[in-house]
């Protein structure tokens, strides 16, 4: 994949407006108030670590237009013959200084990421579901992750699920392909550990989904567009137990007519407020 050149981080706070004061004041009364608070992300809470996002302006799809339907399909049909390919694409892709794979290899975490897992260490937020892939929650501290759609820096057998980080299985051009799991008595077929269209959900992470959707009794959704199935059903899954969703998106979404508040704010802004304003909550209350 290419894309534009990798927004610059802005590392700079803009002032909140009177309407975004209260916004983020009903955002932290209603996290405050939980006993369970699960958070879901998109690539916007990535797009201040120069990680473009999928759709919208300057969006991956604008630029490259809509990626075929079937990947997973196109992969087993030849494994062998995409595992080529990738290993000869890794060499370009590092080279090109716009390239996907490379923006996610510079990104560092930003403060959105810092955030979500101060809120974590707060006891505030308890688990976090991303559909990114590039690992920024992990490396900014966040403990409890599922990565719905994976992790790019890891790969995955396809028959026992067994996950590595990528340098402690290298994969060689002139060895067998597709390269096969290492687990004894398994020899399924490995691959990235990014979920392609057309793959089913690896079935642990959907579990870990499912019942953290049944423990919230608040959702928050940052930096996603929420169109993208089943992630972007369960928010909706808990809102229709009653539970309060506060999102955080400086656009509307699909979402939008659910959630109790809609903070109009890049993550990377409005996430340290919303901390800074649960530690004042949390000090005055202890
Ligand atoms: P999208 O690109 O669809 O949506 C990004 C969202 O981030 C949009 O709603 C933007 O308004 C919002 N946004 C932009 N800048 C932001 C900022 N600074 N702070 C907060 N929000 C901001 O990305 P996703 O919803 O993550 O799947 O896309 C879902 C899935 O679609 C991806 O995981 C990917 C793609 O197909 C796979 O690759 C399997």
């Amino acid at each position: 994949m290419s894309d534009p050149a990798p927004v610059t981080p802005s590392p700079t706070p803009t002032p909140l407006t009177a309407g975004a004061a209260s916004d983020l004041e009903l955002a932290a009364e209603l996290l405050a108030s939980a006993r369970h608070v699960v958070v879901l992300t998109g690539a916007g809470v990535s797009k201040e670590s120069g990680i473009p996002t999928f759709r919208g302006e300057g969006g991956l799809r604008a630029t490259n237009g809509e990626p075929p339907m079937n990947g997973f399909q196109l992969f087993l049909e030849d494994s062998a013959g995409w595992w080529r390919q990738r290993l000869e694409r890794r060499h370009t892709e590092q080279a090109n200084p716009t390239s996907f794979a490379r923006a996610v290899d510079e990104a560092q975490p930003n403060a959105a990421h810092h955030a979500l897992a101060e809120l974590e260490r707060m006891d505030v937020v308890h688990h976090l579901i991303t559909q990114n892939v590039d690992d920024l929650h992990r490396r900014a501290g966040q403990q409890e992750i599922t990565e719905i759609h994976g992790n790019r820096h890891w790969l995955r057998c396809l028959d026992c699920g067994t996950r590595w980080p990528q340098r402690e299985f290298p994969v060689d051009e002139a060895g067998e392909l597709p390269p096969r799991c290492a687990q004894p008595g398994c020899d399924g077929v490995i691959k990235d550990d990014t979920v392609m269209f057309g793959e089913p959900i690896p079935t642990e992470a959907l579990a870990r989904c499912d019942a953290q959707t049944r423990r919230a009794d608040c959702f928050l959704v940052v930096g996603t567009s929420a169109v993208v199935m089943p992630a972007a059903g369960f928010p909706l899954l808990a809102w229709q137990r009653g539970v309060p969703l506060v999102e955080v998106n400086p656009e509307p979404t699909p979402l939008t007519e659910y959630a109790e508040v809609s903070c109009r704010s890049a993550a990377g802004a409005l996430l340290p407020e919303l901390a800074s304003a649960l530690r004042s909550r949390l000090g005055a209350s202890a």
